[in-house]
């Protein structure tokens, strides 16, 4: 059985893009192999400063994380914050990484340029040290994640090696496993860039709570473009290709082969808005059921961050060791 580690931040909504991406595949994994997924509060406090909003994102992606599958009896489903060893050697990690690796993430540029008049946090900048700890605390072969993410977990082996090499061999070195299908899912009003829930407006972004109507009129809306051919072309035509990617990844069918059952826009706008929902709504209401029982909620997350604990500690310890700190 591999280790298999990711983890989601709890800043809104859960779309289209984290599900197709990442959760639909920890749930396929979830019996084959020994699975670790995260609630990352600490990384979400990089951009939050409002107090009770992280306890309240926490709670309802962990409903949505067992409303989309994941099973608490295989699954390890924890919250970060309940797990102290990932600040710990989140600061080891800070210490382990250069200024100049951290400078060349993509996410931090993309994000601190958003926040252009914004208050751009140094955890913002030095985030990946953490996320970095997060995969390390649980010797994680494997981390499936959306194409976004490859970046992370390349410095995080950076990272690792760097560390085995000053310290001698502690960490294990793990590797991105990106889905096939749904690895990277575009906004429907601007294709060139990824859904995410920090788009300019909502139309673009489906979220797994929205209404079956809602998500129905958000492909009818989608941006295509001034043809009329259904072909896959993921650079002359990326509103199109990502329209067959996502009917692609829901129903198991090749894009290219769906761009064969397709002459007209209209139609594979509508079978693919009508696919998602029918995806959907099984999701929706197994949400309601658990937020309805939040004493329930609450005891899954302790299990988790029991057993989590258990295996970061034991991990934190093997660092200190190999560093050589002097033992209290
Ligand atoms: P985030 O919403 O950035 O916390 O991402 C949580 C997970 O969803 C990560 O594994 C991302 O790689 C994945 N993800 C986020 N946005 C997309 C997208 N548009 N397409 C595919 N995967 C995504
Ligand atoms: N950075 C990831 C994201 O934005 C979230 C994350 C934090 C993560 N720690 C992780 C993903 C560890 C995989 C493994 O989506």
């Amino acid at each position: 059985m591999a280790r298999v580690l990711s983890c989601i931040q709890p800043t809104g909504d859960v779309h289209l893009g984290n599900y197709l991406g990442a959760l639909r595949n920890w749930v396929s994994g979830q019996h084959a192999n020994d699975v670790f997924h995260g609630i990352v509060d600490l990384h979400a406090l990089t951009i939050t400063d409002k107090p009770g909003v992280l306890g309240k994102n926490t709670v309802e992606l962990a409903a949505m994380l067992f409303a989309v599958g994941l099973d608490p009896e295989v699954a390890t489903v924890f919250v970060q914050s309940h797990v102290p060893e990932h600040s710990q050697l989140g600061w080891i990690m800070e210490c382990t990484v250069s200024f100049g690796e951290l400078s060349r993430m993509t996410q931090f540029k993309d994000k601190s340029a958003k926040r252009e008049a914004d208050f751009v946090s140094a955890g913002l900048f030095t985030y990946p040290a953490l996320q970095a700890a997060d995969i390390l605390l649980y010797d994680a072969a494997e981390v499936p994640v959306g194409d976004d993410q490859r970046q992370h977990i390349e410095i995080t082996r950076d990272i690792a090696v760097r560390f085995n090499h000053r310290f001698g061999d502690t960490f294990f070195l793990p590797k991105a496993v990106t889905p096939p299908a749904g690895a990277r899912v575009m906004d429907l009003l601007d294709p060139t860039s990824k859904m995410s829930k920090s788009s300019e407006t909502d139309a673009g972004c489906v979220y797994l709570l929205d209404a079956p109507s809602a998500i129905e009129k958000k492909f009818k809306r989608a941006v295509t473009d001034s043809e009329n051919e259904v072909r896959y072309d993921r650079e002359a035509k990326p509103g199109i290709a990502n329209l067959l990617d996502i009917l692609s990844a829901v129903t198991g069918t090749s894009p290219q082969q769906l761009a064969d059952q397709y002459t007209q826009y209209g139609a594979l706008k509508s079978d693919c808005g009508a696919a998602v929902a029918a995806m959907l709504t099984p999701i929706q209401s197994r949400y309601t059921e658990l937020m309805n029982d939040k004493a329930e909620l609450g005891r899954l997350l302790r299990i988790g961050a029991e057993k989590a604990g258990t295996v970061a500690q034991a991990t934190l310890a093997r660092a200190h060791d190999a560093i050589g700190f002097y033992p209290r």
